[in-house]
């Protein structure tokens, strides 16, 4: 008789893989067709734990999950990491498989962007807050742009995004809200390695050296928090923590405290709700992280 082994009694359904456009939109009408909902996390692939927590929070707010993964050249400059940027397919579907995504869409650049493309999302408010924007000028424009286009091309219900990229959550809520695109936009918390570094992508990139320092981007963020619910100034405090985590030898791009909703400077706590936030070069490696006070 023959047994049916472990693997493929665990054999999982793969996701659906979508690379055209009408591919794309037809999978969506048929989902909405039978009333269920969607929710889309939008990525750029190389998942790690992060992104597959977005996925769980996108399954418990729908019925159907679809993963984007598009490497977007529009957000990076020409002197930033577009062609060595990691790109891990086998394993990303790997995982989206284990966490039984329904579909993920997978569009290359000539569909994303075909011939003639001339369109371009130009945010602000908050991406004009004098952080990201301020070292990366190009950057909202090209994420408002493919992420008005992925809204567009997949009409989820809700679309995920972590506080990660806290500048980059709050330039998409407002973009969704300013342009009325009907998509609930949803913020998770920081996934961390277990010694406090954000889980990113980029950390692929860190020695063994620079790995070792980067959880002081963390440490210090946590510690300059508490130093300000102490009642320390907010001055003294930055000051502080800059120091700190330049005798790391990390380069600080920034390391600021704003308004937590608008990203306004602000002068005190009273002025808050406040979250630091910080972008950091180790090496060659840019890091950025941040934490509510
Ligand atoms: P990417 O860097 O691949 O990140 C995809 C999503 O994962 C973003 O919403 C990001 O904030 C979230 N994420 C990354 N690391 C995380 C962590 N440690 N904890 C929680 N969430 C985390 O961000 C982008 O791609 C792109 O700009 C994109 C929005 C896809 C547009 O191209």
């Amino acid at each position: 008789m023959m047994r049916k082994s472990k693997s493929t009694a665990k054999k999982l359904a793969r996701p659906r893989v979508l690379r055209t456009l009408s591919a794309m939109r037809t999978w969506s009408a048929q989902v909405r067709g039978k009333r269920e909902t969607v929710a889309l996390v939008p990525t750029m692939g190389a998942l790690h734990a992060g992104h597959l927590a977005l996925v769980r929070l996108a399954k418990r707010r729908a019925d159907r999950v679809v993963v984007s993964i598009f490497v977007n050249p529009a957000q990076f400059a020409p002197n930033e990491d577009f062609s060595s940027y990691p790109r891990t397919w086998d394993a990303d579907i790997a995982a989206l498989s284990e966490l039984s995504v329904d579909a993920i869409w997978a569009p290359g650049v000539a569909t994303m962007y075909p011939d003639g493309f001339a369109t371009k999302i130009a945010p602000g408010g908050p991406a004009l807050a004098g952080l990201e924007d301020k070292f990366r000028p190009h950057f909202f424009g090209g994420v408002c742009t493919v992420v008005a286009k992925l809204l567009l091309q997949v009409a989820p219900d809700f679309a995920t995004f972590g506080e990660k990229d806290y500048q980059q959550l709050k330039v998409v809520t407002a973009m969704a809200r300013d342009l009325d695109i009907p998509t609930k936009i949803v913020g998770l918390p920081t996934v961390r390695e277990k010694d406090g570094l954000a889980m990113s992508s980029r950390n692929a990139y860190l020695s063994a050296d620079e790995r070792a320092a980067a959880p002081t981007l963390h440490r210090v963020l946590k510690e300059c928090a508490a130093r300000l619910k102490a009642g320390q100034p907010l001055a003294t405090t930055l000051g502080e923590g800059e120091a700190e985590i330049e005798s790391a030898r990390f380069a600080v791009d920034y390391f600021e405290a704003r308004h937590a909703e608008t990203l306004t400077k602000v002068a005190s706590l009273a002025d808050g709700p406040v979250r630091l936030l910080v972008a950091a070069k180790i090496g060659r490696t840019r890091l950025i992280d941040n934490i509510g006070v």
